[in-house]
């Protein structure tokens, strides 16, 4: 049975002319069984009638803020965009125009999706579709990025014939793409609780090792892939302390954010920590090295040509945690490999103690450190391998922690 049979769906139509893709979008949804109102921006219906939506989901299409009881002539003002917007499970924003999302982003409410989408408290799903140049805007894309803060869901655009161009991106998401991105959204929300009463510790970001008081030794993690774990562990119900490396990203909202600098800093947050938790997740990329000796004042270069620092392993605060944990926790350690990731990963798993191991290939740019999207292999303790496609790292923290939840339901790891 599809999450979707029952579910209330509003459906934003903005203007564009992929709006004529959204009838099979609403096609695919009420197919699945879900009740889709519709709600179409005055420029929408220039590309699509609103009699078309109105015959497939059976239900009336809005398009003005303010509706009179009994028809034109009618004397009672009826405000009908409040109900779809506190029904809906879930509002799709298909397709997305860069006017529509900016204002999204500002709170605008000059329109009847626009001012609806301010009441709804459901999640938003927005498949933009646009010309490349609009879509690859700065404001565009910092509208989007705001609203992505704010927990709005995207798929697409997608890269392809466009209107104007013959090809670039800010094509709209294909509707079954986007259907299945609704399902996903539905299903994780059905599990919200999947984490309650659970104590999560997260890592994130890349620890900082001193040479001098001006100078560190650090690596390339933004801290993407540990705060979107973070967030996804709050999504799912947990308690969450995300022990986070210097980072230029704001912690998610609702989470105990400690701030460290060093690997040893980020081990005795972490390890004072362990016995509480019912989880450690370490996405955090931790040096192996740090220098012998800090001195004291910045070191002058003078007439020197060369400066010799003696590196000392840092502690494998990782291999710390399964060696400590207790029967029912969970230990979930990354591993950053450029080369023979099965082996890399595998070995890490054994060392660690892990029950799951998330391997990444760093030397892919479009994954991995600093990028939005992430490829992973999962190697758990008991031998399965399971791949993962490629996807943004919100949803994929999102299949890690349910992972996760799901290892610990199990009775957590060995
Ligand atoms: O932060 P982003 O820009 O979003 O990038 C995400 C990421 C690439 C940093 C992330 O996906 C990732 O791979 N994190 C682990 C990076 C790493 O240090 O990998 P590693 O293979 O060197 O370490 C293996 C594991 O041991 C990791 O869980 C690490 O946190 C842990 N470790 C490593 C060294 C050490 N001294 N102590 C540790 O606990």
């Amino acid at each position: 049975m599809s999450v979707l049979k029952g579910k209330r769906v509003l459906l934003g139509v903005s203007g564009g002319i992929a709006a004529y893709k959204a009838v099979e979008l609403l096609r695919l949804l009420t197919k699945e069984d879900a009740v889709v109102d519709v709600i179409m921006t005055p420029t929408a219906t220039h590309f699509v009638g609103p009699e078309t939506f109105r015959a497939l989901s059976g239900r009336p299409v809005l398009i003005d803020l303010f509706d009179r009881a009994g028809g034109e002539g009618g004397s009672t003002v009826v405000i009908p965009h409040l109900e779809p917007a506190e029904a809906a499970d879930l509002a799709i924003v298909a397709p997305a125009t860069a006017n529509t999302l900016a204002k999204m982003a500002l709170g605008i409410a000059d329109n009847a999706l626009v001012t609806t989408l301010l009441s709804v408290t459901a999640p938003v799903l927005a498949a933009p579709a646009m010309d490349s140049d609009m879509w690859l805007h700065p404001a565009t894309q910092a509208n989007v990025e705001l609203l992505r803060q704010r927990g709005v869901h995207f798929v697409g655009p997608g890269t392809g014939q466009l209107a104007r161009r013959n090809v670039g991106p800010g094509r709209m998401a294909e509707p079954e793409e986007i259907v299945a991105k609704a399902r996903r959204i539905l299903q994780g929300r059905s599990q919200s609780q999947l984490l309650a009463g659970r104590r999560i510790v997260v890592t994130a970001g890349g620890t900082r090792e001193p040479l001098d008081p001006v100078r560190f030794i650090s690596n390339r993690s933004s801290g993407k892939m540990g705060f979107a774990l973070a967030q996804a562990a709050l999504d799912l119900g947990a308690e969450v302390d995300l022990i986070a490396a210097p980072t230029a990203l704001a912690p998610p909202r609702g989470c105990r954010c400690v701030e460290v600098e060093t690997a040893l800093q980020m081990r005795r947050e972490v390890l004072e920590r362990l016995d509480a938790s019912d989880a450690v997740i370490m996405a955090a990329a931790v040096a192996d090295w740090r220098a012998e000796e800090v001195p004291e004042h910045k070191v002058k270069k003078g007439d020197a040509d060369r400066w010799t620092i003696t590196l000392v392993k840092n502690p494998d605060i990782a291999a710390e945690v399964g060696a400590r944990k207790k029967s029912g926790q969970v230990l979930v350690a990354f591993a950053a490999e450029t080369e023979r990731l099965r082996e890399h990963a595998t070995e890490k798993l054994k060392k660690k103690r892990a029950d799951l191991v998330v391997a990444n290939d760093v030397s892919r740019t479009e994954i991995g450190f600093g990028a939005d999207e992430n490829q992973v292999t999962l190697f758990y303790a008991d031998g399965r391998i399971e791949e993962l496609p490629q996807m943004r790292k919100e949803e994929l923290a999102l299949e890690l922690m349910q992972r996760v939840g799901r290892l610990l339901a199990q009775g957590g790891g060995a």
